[in-house]
């Protein structure tokens, strides 16, 4: 039996998790990252226990409706696109609270509507019907409140790591006196290890710490939520493990709120007190939403000698690639 699946067995260490990980159901695309398989998961579906939504509950459904005191609030949001077929719903009727301070991890197949949510929560895009609020307040457009890390780090290669956060820094407080601005952002590099890179330029660093870089960014600025779509999709597997642990810690200091993006159901397991569940498109909805009950500061070598880390992954996996199975994934 697949010691990765086994409820009773533990995992020996990282290096199995990661190659369990990519031999069970990753594979790697240049600059796109890891991304659920198209062709690795017939294998797991095979391992999937069916009996687990009988004998236990894990998940609940979707929400139908809101709390309107929440911290973010997405209020039966509908997003239509018009294109030369005519109009195409890429989502229908979602609603989602989202308390302050609660890590929440989205996961959904390939083109399900992950990124357009988020961009109607960080203001990039608008509903079509429904509406975003932020502590009450509709989000109508980009704001420092919300800061958002992208995969492809969004960076300004022709400058320093330093004047990358520094232009953010800047923008949002202008009046600062600019050694105020250039301890912000040195304090920030320091968060993520990056003081000794400070004055490379972005095209002589890697990739891990090209994120660690946009991960700075975004906290310079102080956002009171942060939105990150699959910010570790494309780096190594030691790399990803090194940077969701930053992250979580960074998270626990500043208590600050997170909405990220993941294909990945063991990161969303280690990171999130929630995992949002998506149905495929068109008209996606959130499925369900599973609860993640570790106890924090994590460990994740504890996490997953509990039990019912099986049981969760397993559960998610059922959802994605029995109940959801996408075409392309069968
Ligand atoms: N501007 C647009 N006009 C028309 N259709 C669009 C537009 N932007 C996105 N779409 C479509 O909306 C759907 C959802 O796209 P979105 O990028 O939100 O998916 P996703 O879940 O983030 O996918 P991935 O996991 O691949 O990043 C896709 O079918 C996409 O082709
Ligand atoms: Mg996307």
């Amino acid at each position: 039996m697949d010691p990765y699946l086994n409820h009773s067995g533990k995992m020996e260490n990282m290096a199995s998790l990661n190659s369990a990980n990519s031999a069970l159901h990753f594979e790697t695309e240049p600059n796109y990252g890891n991304r659920i398989s198209t062709n690795g998961t017939l294998g797991m579906t095979q391992t999937v226990q069916p009996d687990i939504q009988k004998t236990r509950k894990i998940s609940e459904p979707g929400p139908t409706s809101v709390d309107p005191n929440g911290f973010l609030v997405v209020d039966n949001v509908t997003k239509v696109y018009p294109t030369a077929k005519g109009p195409f719903v890429v989502l229908d009727g979602i609603n989602l609270t989202i308390n302050e301070g609660e890590f929440i991890c989205l996961i959904g197949h390939s083109g399900c509507g992950k990124t357009t949510l988020l961009n109607m929560v960080s203001g990039f895009n608008t509903p079509s019907t429904g509406q975003v609020r932020l502590q009450g307040q509709p989000i109508t457009k980009p704001g420092p409140d919300r800061m958002v890390v992208f995969q492809n780090y969004a960076l300004l290669p022709w400058m320093t790591v330093t004047d990358n956060v520094y232009l953010a820094v800047d923008s949002v407080y202008p009046d600062k006196p600019e050694v105020e601005k250039r301890e912000i952002v040195r304090e920030h590099l320091a968060m993520v290890g990056l003081t000794e890179a400070a004055d490379k330029k972005i095209t002589q660093i890697s990739g891990g710490m090209k994120q660690r870089v946009s991960i700075a960014r975004a906290l310079s600025i102080r956002p009171k939520l942060l939105i990150l779509d699959e910010p570790f999709g494309a780096l190594d597997a030691i790399t990803k493990e090194e940077l969701q642990e930053e992250l979580l810690k960074i998270w626990s200091d500043h208590r600050c709120t997170v909405l990220m993006i993941t294909h990945d159901i063991d990161e969303a397991l280690f990171l999130a007190d929630r995992l949002v569940m998506m149905t495929n498109g068109p008209s996606a909805k959130i499925g369900e939403v599973m609860t993640i009950h570790f106890p924090r500061p994590r460990d994740r070598a504890r996490i997953m000698e509990d039990p019912e880390y099986y049981d969760l992954r397993n559960y998610a996996l059922d959802f994605l690639y029995n109940r959801f199975a996408h075409d392309d994934d069968e």
